[in-house]
């Protein structure tokens, strides 16, 4: 909106200009200063139009304040800074009309042109028998909501969770959980019932732990990843069902998250597992591949190890098994060549931060890769703590809060609310800082009703619900045209305006935490309006609908911006 604001500017500079014989206005360069007290826009154009007009940028400046003085319906202000700098303050109608127009809407997000750009989202993509921890939690939550904002500006999305489910692990969980699944079945009872992801985990441990230690056993689960890899059947049938096993808990999880990821987002390793060898072939054809004691290899120049020999990339093992990155190598000649993307965003945790350099370098280098932009996310994972637990603990204390400031709720919507304050809040702690950064669990600050935090969102959306309802008016349906009667009401209007501009920022840096200190921003705004502005007890009625038009607009903007961070915005709390 701000960007509409400045190409309204400019249009009017345009016309007004002529007059000065000056024909290109292209230069004429308006900025949003961040100091609010230097205007709404600054214009830095006096400098460069001097020199074209050739005349001292001072005396021009002069000038085109007094002219700009004249339109007063354009701006309240216009005050000549330093060496030929102007600030404008824009009219209070600009903004009315501006906001008005924004309010009147459907869509508040600008769209992406021409039907936007394809984008795969690679998240989550947890590792099947084990279970998700907190370092999953970072991928899966950022993901989904790089996810969901890339699309609210009109990109089609596709979700692709590369699932761990073609490795030796998967053989080692085989291995030893296939007596225990005979077992359960010969007794009749429900395999899923029985045998849990946790149980599936122990399993995968055990089996590890054997392995270490004994050859036979290490030789076993080796055969079985070759027969599992070669398509035999009653090994595949048992492989399935621990993929069942292993993502019911997942969806649980993500079900409770509210994350939108399902079964037809799957698209593990096992779904390249045709595609290997062909990958191997192009990388041959590119005559990159090097055979390097048995195993096909890929040197390149910008990876080297301590002593300056160059590292290879493995893309295919001497015993003619592929390796993780093989895996990701054919995923993106799928995802590009198939899926058609023309961009991909993989949320990965910080540690696969040289995989992902090696595997996008290797592409590049063979021509696998035409698209350029491929952006692995560094994330810094948290320890080993389990997200199931960390997350009934949040409820829990939710629970607590919601109990002491609201004690009249039925014990229902306490129970309800508990739940979307408490995940909202596990989900917002983590967005709301730049995903670089360490991360520190607080379940205090997380559930704070003062600060950045989710439940302060949450609850200035309900507050405002709750004004419509002691009104008795439908907040849905209500529409007015806004006036500014106060500088709080104009601070309002101007931040909303924003919005769009936040939600772009995100999909174009791919970092959530804008949104979040956009929406921050935004309550704290509220707040400053509510304290000031008395909306109810308003006596004038064209300014007490006004104000109701601009709470009810940012309950929506809330609504939306919490929407897109994947946490609800209770009505009640
Ligand atoms: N399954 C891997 C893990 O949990 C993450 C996969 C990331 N995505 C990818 N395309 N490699 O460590």
């Amino acid at each position: 909106m701000k960007k509409q604001l400045i190409s309204l500017i400019h249009q009017r500079l345009k016309e007004l200009f002529t007059s000065y014989g000056i024909e290109d206005y292209g230069f004429i360069d308006v900025q949003v200063p961040p100091d609010k007290t230097n205007g709404d826009f600054s214009l830095n154009a006096a400098m460069k139009l001097a020199k074209a007009a050739k005349c001292a940028p001072q005396k021009l400046a002069a000038e085109m304040v007094a002219r700009l003085e004249t339109e007063k319906d354009w701006f309240s202000k216009v005050e000549m800074a330093g060496p030929g700098f102007i600030n404008l303050y824009l009219a209070d109608r600009v903004i009315e009309n501006s906001f008005n127009e924004l309010a009147a809407r459907t869509v508040i997000v600008e769209q992406a042109p021409a039907g936007g750009e394809k984008t795969v989202v690679d998240y989550s993509s947890v590792n099947i028998a084990k279970q998700m921890h907190v370092g999953h939690l970072r991928s899966t939550i950022i993901g989904d909501v790089l996810a969901r904002v890339i699309e609210e500006l009109g990109n089609p999305v596709v979700r692709q969770n590369h699932l761990g489910d073609w490795g030796l692990p998967m053989a080692m969980v085989i291995w030893k959980a296939e007596p225990e699944i005979a077992a359960i079945e010969k007794r009749g009872v429900d395999l899923t019932s029985e045998l849990t992801l946790a149980r599936l985990e122990e399993l995968y441990k055990s089996a590890s732990a054997e392995c270490k230690e004994n050859p036979a056993a290490a030789t076993a689960c080796h055969d079985y990843l070759v027969q599992l890899q070669q398509g035999d059947k009653a090994l595949l049938d048992l492989w399935h069902k621990i993929i069942r096993i292993s993502m019911a808990e997942v969806y649980r999880i993500y079900r409770l998250l509210d994350v939108k990821l399902f079964e037809e987002n799957e698209r593990g390793e096992s779904f390249y597992r045709d595609m290997l060898a062909d990958t191997v072939a192009e990388l041959g054809k590119s005559g990159k591949l090097v055979e390097s004691q048995g195993a096909q290899c890929v040197f390149l120049e910008e990876f080297k190890g301590k002593d300056g020999s160059p590292l290879p990339v493995i893309v295919q093992k001497s015993d003619g098994g592929f390796n993780y990155g093989t895996f990701d190598l054919a995923g993106l000649r799928y995802r590009t060549a198939t899926l058609g993307a023309q961009r991909i965003v993989y949320v990965t945790d910080a540690r696969q931060a040289l995989h992902f350099k090696q595997i996008f370098a290797v592409a590049r280098a063979a021509g696998i890769l035409a698209v350029p932009d491929v952006k692995p996310l560094k994330t810094r994972s948290g320890e080993n703590v389990k997200l199931a637990d960390l997350l009934s603990e949040a409820v829990e204390r939710a629970y607590q809060v919601v109990n002491e400031k609201n004690p009249g709720l039925s014990e229902e919507q306490k129970q309800q609310v508990a739940r979307t304050v408490g995940i909202g809040a596990v989900k917002y702690a983590d967005l709301s800082q730049n995903r670089n950064n360490d991360y520190v669990f607080s379940f205090d600050r997380m559930l704070a009703l003062n600060g950045n935090t989710a439940p302060y969102l949450q609850y200035a959306h309900a507050r405002i619900c709750s004004i419509f309802r002691r009104a008795g008016l439908n907040i849905d349906e209500f529409a007015a045209a806004a006036v500014i009667s106060q500088r709080e009401e104009r601070d309002l209007m101007v931040k909303l305006m924003e919005f769009s501009a936040a939600v772009s920022a995100v999909a174009a840096e791919l970092r959530p935490h804008i949104l979040c200190n956009y929406l921050y921003e935004l309550a704290v705004c509220f707040s400053a309006f509510y304290d000031k502005c008395p909306v109810l007890s308003c006596e004038d009625e064209k300014i007490k609908a006004s104000r109701l038009m601009i709470s009810s607009f940012t309950r929506r903007t809330l609504a939306k911006g919490l929407e897109l961070l994947g946490i609800s915005a209770p009505r009640e709390m």
